[in-house]
């Protein structure tokens, strides 16, 4: 399996260590004394310091397994601790975000948003927002790019305690309908297009397919106007965001943050799954909240005069919480950025960090990978000397690029802090803390303060050092889901049936002699490429419904680049024996079905998918064909030439490469 392979690279390289630089440890936000309290004892304290109340919360944790309930009694809005109370205390002239357009930091469209503008921002949607309809209780759909609209949405929603669902620029109409649909959106919120690369792509339109095909209780679609494209508006539906907002008042007063119980819904966010359905992960506030900023604070080590990125996508959970609800709790200035790494130029990123002065820069291991593979001079070509802290998230960052990360881009001192999360988790768990930590390249390190992870075997016996097992974790923490929207039996199911009295992360993880925690990826049905979970039955059910295709098992392969790779097996229906053609239509199937970040790297044709006796796919054996090792007992199988005429192909196919 591909994490065996990445762990043996771990291992070689294991012995290296990294103390926290020389001066760091002094002013940190974090001391070693950080870990010392109890796990209640630990966010109670941080709960009363870091949120504003409306009321105070009597009780700090409620567990009834599988559920968890925290700051019971207490009342709170999110986007009054993000926004409004930063304003009340004087630093409205904050810059919130700097927003960078998709042509880079030197485009016209650069600006700066302030927390007083932002307030107003937020403010004037929220009263746009209300004119349709929604106040407390009513989910909201945001389909945006990385626009400033989008955490502005996303504000305004909180404002008015109206639950959203965020769904990621990249998919498909019908993905976002199903979402919308799922979560009894009556609003959606969306632009005409998007900007990226330099290029123009649909959203209204992929919107409108969409919602065409489903989720018709959709009232209201808010069109964010990013291009000006002529799109078409559907009468007494879709509204243009300018207009909504044209008269409305932009003063607080007009609409004020509606106080919400620590345990009411903040958002859903959907997230794959090992069956075909999305799971909509449910987040509440004060918790989940409490968990972002608290985590920003001390693993980045924010200081007042931070310019802090996180260069992911609002659309996925690491956004949520590292671009809009962590850093605006924290009343930090970010950056905000609309592109991607390669436009205008590919040293983009590294002008966006020399232009702001950017100290604390949180990524992907494969946007890491994607720089190295370009090579150091776009970042030795800045002055990058600004940077303090990197951070990585998404997948297991291969030492390689963790050693490339901190020589070139962090000048060879900057610590890196790999941090291990989920959907599920709402923030960091395992991480490192700066000032505290002695680094490992490859290793998560630690559990947060207030966290109790641990590696269990499968009769759920402590693993002891060394050994590989799964990582679960042993007691309930702030940000964790409050389970699965509408799906009680699959909440316990996924995550609570393996073991009895510990969350089943679905992670493979090892812990070595220190205590430090080893991450080595996925062990279910779920492949991450370029740290995207994206499901293998889901990419089927997609492969299945072109006319063409019999039947299809979708798996992940290990890929240098996107850590993982999806490689789909195909029988088709007819006579049909598949052809290079066949597999580009196919490809662009799936990105429609869902997006193109579940397109297949690679098809195979196959005049059958191998299967026991009893019907079922082998998987195992596709997972091995893919990573081209050796097959193992095939005893099992009706008839295993089957799997020989696989192989070939993937011989083929990488002698073609
Ligand atoms: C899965 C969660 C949380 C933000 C991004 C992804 C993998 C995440 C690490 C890491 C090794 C990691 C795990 C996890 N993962 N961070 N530092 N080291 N693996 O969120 O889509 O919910 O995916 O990403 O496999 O279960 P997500």
């Amino acid at each position: 399996m591909s994490a065996d392979v990445r762990n043996i690279d771990a291992l070689s390289t294991q012995t290296r260590r990294y103390p926290p630089p020389e001066g760091f440890a002094a002013t940190a936000n974090a001391t070693a004394a950080i870990y010392d309290a109890g796990l209640e004892e630990f966010w109670a304290a941080e709960a009363t310091q870091r949120l504003d109340w409306a009321t105070p919360f009597e009780t700090v944790l409620r567990w009834e397994p599988p559920y968890a309930q925290w700051f019971l009694g207490g009342k709170l809005n999110a986007a009054y601790n993000c926004v409004d109370r930063w304003v009340e205390r004087g630093h409205g002239d904050r810059i919130a975000y700097h927003v960078v357009p998709d042509d880079g930091p030197a485009a016209a469209g650069c600006r700066d948003l302030t927390y007083a503008e932002l307030q107003r921002h937020v403010v004037r949607f929220a009263n746009g927002l209300r004119s349709l309809g929604v106040g407390k209780g009513t989910p909201v759909g945001i389909y945006l790019q990385m626009v400033p609209e989008l955490p502005i949405a996303m504000l305004a929603c909180a404002r008015l305690g109206a639950p959203h669902t965020v769904v990621f620029g990249g998919y498909s109409g019908k993905a976002v309908a199903e979402r919308v649909a799922d979560m009894g959106c009556t609003v959606l919120v969306t632009q005409d297009e998007a900007m990226r690369a330099g290029r123009t792509w649909p959203r209204k339109a992929n919107a409108d397919e969409g919602l065409a095909g489903g989720a018709t209780q959709v009232e209201h679609v808010v069109v964010l106007r990013r291009t000006g494209a002529d799109v078409p508006m559907q009468d007494g539906r879709d509204r243009y965001w300018d207009d909504l907002v044209a008269d409305v008042s932009d003063d607080p007063r007009s609409c004020p943050c509606e106080p919400m119980d620590s345990e009411d819904l903040l958002f859903l966010l959907y997230t794959s799954g090992t069956t075909g359905k999305p799971k909509g992960v449910v987040h509440t506030t004060a918790g989940y909240l409490l968990g972002a900023a608290t985590t920003h604070h001390y693993v980045f080590d924010l200081r007042p005069e931070s310019v802090y990125w996180c260069a992911a996508d609002v659309g996925w959970i690491t956004g949520h919480t590292y671009i809009v609800y962590g850093p605006l709790a924290n009343g930090a200035t970010s950056v905000l950025y609309e592109g991607t790494p390669a436009h205008p130029g590919r040293d983009v990123w590294w002008s966006i960090i020399e232009k702001y002065g950017v100290d604390i820069l949180y990524t992907s291991p494969t946007a890491i990978r994607a720089h190295m593979k370009w090579g150091p001079q776009y970042a030795q070509a800045h002055d990058l000397t600004s940077l303090r802290v990197l951070g990585s998230v998404g997948e297991p960052i291969n030492p390689e690029a963790w050693e490339w990360y901190r020589t070139h881009v962090g000048g060879g001192t900057c610590p890196v802090v790999d941090t291990w999360w989920q959907t599920e988790t709402g923030h960091i768990l395992i991480t490192r803390l700066p000032g505290v930590t002695t680094l490992k390249p490859g290793s998560a390190t630690k559990p947060f303060p207030g966290v109790d992870a641990a590696v269990y075997d499968d009769a759920g016996n402590v693993v002891g050092p060394g050994g590989g097992g799964n990582l679960v974790l042993r007691r309930p923490w702030p940000g964790m889901m409050r389970g699965l929207f509408h799906d009680d039996a699959r909440y316990r199911e996924s995550y609570w049936s393996k073991y009895p009295d510990a969350y089943f992360a679905g992670d493979g993880a090892r812990v070595d002699e220190d205590g430090d925690f080893w991450l080595m990826g996925r062990i279910d049905d779920v492949t991450n490429v370029s740290g995207h979970r994206i499901s293998t039955i889901e990419v089927e059910s997609a492969l299945v419904s072109h006319p063409a295709v019999a039947e299809a098992a979708v798996t992940g392969r290990a890929d240098h680049d996107t850590g993982q790779a999806i490689v789909a097996f195909v029988s088709l229906t007819g006579d049909d024996t598949g052809s290079a053609e066949l597999a580009t239509t196919l490809r662009e199937h799936v990105a429609q079905q869902i997006g193109k970040l579940a397109r297949p790297a690679e098809i195979i044709f196959a005049p059958e998918l191998p299967k026991t006796r009893s019907g079922k796919i082998m998987r195992r054996l596709l997972k091995n064909v893919a990573e081209d090792e050796p097959l193992g007992d095939t005893s099992t199988l009706v008839d295993p030439s089957v799997v020989e005429t696989m192989q070939a192909q993937v011989a083929r196919a990488a002698r073609d490469d």
